[in-house]
């Protein structure tokens, strides 16, 4: 059994003390039933959503989701406009359209089932080396390691790995080191063992490592390095942005227009920031300032209340789809994250319950 150099535990002895913490202390979590784990659907699906997101904000997506679409086939048969509504709010929407054409490709190239294959799995959009091998361990019992954010963390401590986690050698070293520990049996539980020790011990910030099943043998503890490691590099300031949204309201309506299809967040509804042609307004009083924080950008967006005075958007905007949507509308499309504050602010005032009603314009 492999012996790493500055410890004396050898492989076998991690993989025993993180199945046996995990046994007694994984979180309940509906991708973690009996009945999820025989089923590489909804370990994908859930694989997929908890990129980047927590758990906590997974959960409710994760359920309505297997609602709307509980298999591949039904994915693959929804529309676009569907998929995306379920997705809204979750982020990296690109993750959705992946998964989309994925289902579509699994249903054409796969009858229907996820193939339990690498290069396989890897030739399908939005299945990358973490995804490939979440689906493989857990879902088909293939022992395949992966390293995500909580890995890189839990491995750089427990072996003082100090180059940056984010580089490519930094990725390479932790691959390998993976793949070394990964067990034959129960590989899938330890692959979530690990990033369950991430996510609820082994944390960015105070890490709790009284709680550890691996402390006595973690280098970076032992020489007081916990805290200091991984290195990630030095990251980028955010920068701030300053948009503004225009509400353009005619007999109660407000006009939307949906993004162009392929660009960032595409798809998506949102307000028209001024670039509008062929729509005569006239631009009224501030009504709200509203704040979103976005892939290192924090947005400041000034929303303005806008009377229609006449027109349509110019043929030239008809590359994006432009709609004079009600109350209902706006709760049933897909609108970016930050303009969903703005909905959100507008059910609270009496002018969205107005357009409701599709009534007078009252000031808000
Ligand atoms: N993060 C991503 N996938 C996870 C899983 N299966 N368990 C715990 N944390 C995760």
């Amino acid at each position: 059994m492999r012996r790493y150099a500055y410890h004396s535990m050898t492989a076998g002895q991690i993989q025993k003390r993180l199945l046996q913490w995990f046994d007694r202390h994984a979180r309940v979590l509906p991708w973690r039933s009996a009945a999820a784990r025989r089923d590489p659907y909804r370990i994908w699906v859930s694989e997929i959503m908890l990129q980047q997101t927590q758990v906590a904000t997974v959960i409710p997506y994760y359920r309505r989701w297997l609602r709307l679409f509980p298999n591949v086939h039904a994915l693959a048969a929804a529309k676009p406009a569907a998929v995306l509504k379920a997705w809204e709010g979750l982020g990296y929407y690109s993750r959705a359209h992946n998964l989309h054409a994925a289902a579509r490709e699994v249903v054409r190239c796969h009858a229907g089932r996820l193939p339990a294959d690498r290069d396989a799995l890897l030739a399908l959009p939005g299945i990358g080396r973490y995804t490939a091998g979440a689906i493989l361990s857990i879902a088909f019992g293939q022992p395949e390691p992966l390293v995500d954010g909580n890995v890189a963390r839990v491995l750089a401590r427990l072996f003082a790995i100090r180059e940056n986690v984010k580089s490519s050698h930094g990725q390479k070293r932790l691959w390998k080191l993976a793949g070394e520990l990964v067990p034959a049996k129960r590989p899938g539980a330890f692959n979530e063992s690990l990033m369950e020790l991430g996510a609820t011990v082994c944390t960015p910030q105070n890490p709790h490592c009284g709680a550890c099943p691996l402390r006595v043998r973690c280098v970076a503890r032992r020489h007081g390095e916990h805290e200091c490691l991984p290195n990630v590099g030095r990251r980028p300031k955010s920068r701030l942005v300053r948009q503004r949204a225009l509400l353009i309201w005619r007999n109660g309506q407000v006009l939307t227009r949906r993004r162009p299809a392929g660009g960032l967040l595409g798809g998506l509804w949102e307000f028209p920031d001024g670039d509008c042609r062929g729509v005569r307004c006239r631009v009224g009083p501030r009504i709200a300032t509203v704040r979103h924080g976005v892939m290192q950008r924090r947005l400041d967006i000034e929303v303005f209340d806008c009377r229609w005075l006449g027109g349509e958007p110019a043929r030239e905007e008809r590359r994006v789809a432009w709609r004079w949507a009600t109350s209902r509308n706006l709760q049933q499309l897909a609108f970016i994250g930050a303009h969903r504050k703005i909905i959100k602010l507008l059910s609270q005032q009496s002018r969205y319950r107005a357009a409701a009603h599709l009534d007078t314009q009252k000031p808000l």
